[in-house]
């Protein structure tokens, strides 16, 4: 199983429509059992994606080529002999959610991951680590 975490940011300018791309990706990941936690604020990405090392890089490869985002930076790579991420989700804050909240949601969201994936989610979304 390989896991990997990249963050990047929107093209300056570009709206992007997150149902679309939400909708997108679950339809792929489900069939390519891939799994994962998709962080946004509109503006920066934080993911993580996890699955059969062919299906990740193939998805990753499409995902770097998407010029929808860019200044994407790979921050780790690693084998694993788990799911960390029982599902695939996107996780951006609802109009009546609090930080606090949402700091929240991305901690369940984060729970069975390695302590340093989860502190950088914690650490985007500017939440302490409920760890
Ligand atoms: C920030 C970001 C995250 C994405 N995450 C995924 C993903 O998890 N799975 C996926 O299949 N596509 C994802 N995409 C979309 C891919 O870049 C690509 O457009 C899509 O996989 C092509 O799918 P299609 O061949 O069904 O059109 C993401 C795109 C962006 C900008």
């Amino acid at each position: 199983m390989l896991q990997l975490l990249y963050i990047s940011s929107a093209r300056r300018n570009e709206v992007i429509d997150l149902d679309q791309l939400l909708a997108q990706a679950q339809r792929n990941n489900a069939r390519d059992e891939i799994t994962g936690l998709l962080y946004t604020d509109g503006r920066r990405f934080l993911q993580a994606l996890e699955g059969p090392k062919t299906a990740v890089e193939d998805v990753f490869l499409r995902i770097i080529a998407d010029p929808r985002h860019h200044a994407l930076v790979l921050l780790s790579r690693r084998e694993t002999t788990r799911r960390e991420f029982g599902e695939w989700s996107m996780a951006r804050r609802s109009f009546q959610e609090t930080q606090d909240q949402f700091g929240g949601r991305i901690a369940a969201l984060c729970r069975d991951a390695d302590p340093s994936i989860r502190g950088t989610f914690a650490g985007l979304v500017d939440v302490r680590d409920a760890a």
